[in-house]
């Protein structure tokens, strides 16, 4: 039976190109960054190169450039060493874990945290986070692409907004990186966080943009390692991976690899519809009141931008969860939410702060893939969902008769 993998919001694979650009950093050229000697130049030389890439891959000096553990180090640090207690932290009520659960720390240093919600279509709407802004705002934070649904975020609209209003800006960039070309003058921030293990690098490692002169106290001290940024030995193979990958997607976002993603992801999602009683969680189609999002100025609907590769459906009638479990057995591991809370019998936080009811919310799937699947892969993915679904809504306590 094939196994297709359509979970690259989880985590993604290597590409062998990291994997032999690491592999002299395991053991030939093992030497510690800091060490003076042959080995520890070989290093320290190879850190400096991958911050070259990194300062190309988010458009900024090598000196903005501070390598860290991952995602979750870069939103806790954004956090935790920028606000202080009496501040004000403005963020979204659909963002990751690692901003909502360090803004309720903060809560117990007197830090308050007004959470922005979604639009139905689970875009954030620019004019609510300037809304929110108050005297003591010192930090917005707003993701660059959900996890969940997809949806891009006007990220350089809520940049200016910060900019004019003397506010630090922070882009949980995780989820848009290798999707979206990146450039920090541009989208405004004084902060970005990204994680190499989302785009073909290694686990356990990542990076931030930090715009010269941002005030940030580190979240590790120690050594006077990355500037006194960040302390500890540096993870050398991991920089070196996640510095390749970074090439990698400069690379596919340029040859028309994130376009052919995205028209597959369209070939699936538009197959997928076909079956009765689905429809996508944020995207321009009707939202939960049956009438599109509208543009309040215009009053026309507006098309919702969605990183190339995920699509979110639900399926009415069915538990995302019993879904998940019958395509893992048929050979497709998909997901019902973020990986984080896979398990958890409460719904996706983000589908309900998008209005979606409890029953949709957890009657929803989503498909993120990789940057490497095939046509064989989506018509595999395409004969097995349509006879999961069916077979399992026949089985479905659900009551019968709601499909439309
Ligand atoms: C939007 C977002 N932010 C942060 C993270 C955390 O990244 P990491 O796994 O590198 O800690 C994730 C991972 O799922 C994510 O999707």
């Amino acid at each position: 039976m094939p196994r297709v993998y359509m979970d690259a919001n989880a985590t993604t694979p290597l590409l062998p190109e990291v994997m032999e650009a690491m592999r002299p950093y395991w053991m030939e050229h093992f030497g510690n960054a800091s060490s003076i000697h042959q080995h520890g130049q070989q290093a320290h030389a190879a850190v400096g190169r991958a911050r070259e890439t990194m300062a190309r891959f988010f458009n900024c000096h090598d000196a903005e450039v501070v390598f860290n553990s991952g995602g979750t180090e870069g939103d806790n640090t954004a956090i935790f060493g920028l606000l202080h207690p009496g501040d004000h932290f403005i963020t979204t009520s659909i963002e990751h874990s690692a901003i909502l659960q360090a803004a309720n720390r903060m809560a117990r240093f007197g830090v308050e945290t007004t959470f922005v919600a979604p639009q139905p279509s689970g875009l954030i709407d620019p004019v609510d986070i300037r809304r929110a802004i108050r005297p003591e705002t010192r930090l917005i934070s707003v993701m660059l692409a959900n996890n969940e649904t997809g949806v891009i975020q006007p990220i350089e609209e809520i940049g200016k907004i910060a900019n004019e209003t003397g506010i630090f800006f922070h882009i949980d960039a995780v989820q848009g990186a290798g999707k979206i070309e990146f450039d920090v003058r541009r989208f405004g921030c004084h902060l970005l966080s990204i994680s190499a293990h989302k785009m073909h690098g290694p686990k356990g490692i990542g990076a931030m943009f930090i715009r010269r002169g941002t005030p940030i106290e580190p979240l590790l001290v120690g050594g006077s390692h990355e500037r006194r940024q960040r302390a500890g030995t540096e993870n050398v193979p991991g920089i070196v991976g996640l510095a390749k990958a970074a090439e990698l997607a400069m690379h596919s976002l340029d040859d028309g690899t994130i376009y052919r993603l995205a028209t597959m992801r369209d070939r699936l999602e538009a197959a997928i519809l076909e079956i009765p009683g689905t429809g996508v969680n944020g995207a321009a189609v009707p939202n939960m009141l049956g009438a599109p999002d509208l543009n309040f100025e215009t009053g026309e609907s507006q098309p919702v931008p969605r990183a190339a590769n995920t699509s979110n459906i639900w399926f009415d009638q069915l538990e995302g969860e019993a879904l998940v479990i019958a395509l893992d057995m048929k050979g497709v591991s998909v997901s019902g939410g973020s990986a984080c809370h896979s398990g958890a019998t409460e719904p996706s936080h983000v589908l309900m702060a998008m209005g979606l009811d409890k029953t949709r919310a957890r009657a929803s799937l989503r498909f993120s893939l990789l940057k490497t699947v095939t046509d064989a892969d989506i018509d595999h993915v395409l004969r097995v969902v349509p006879e999961a679904v069916e077979h399992l809504r026949a089985l479905s306590p659900v009551v019968a008769g709601t499909l439309g």
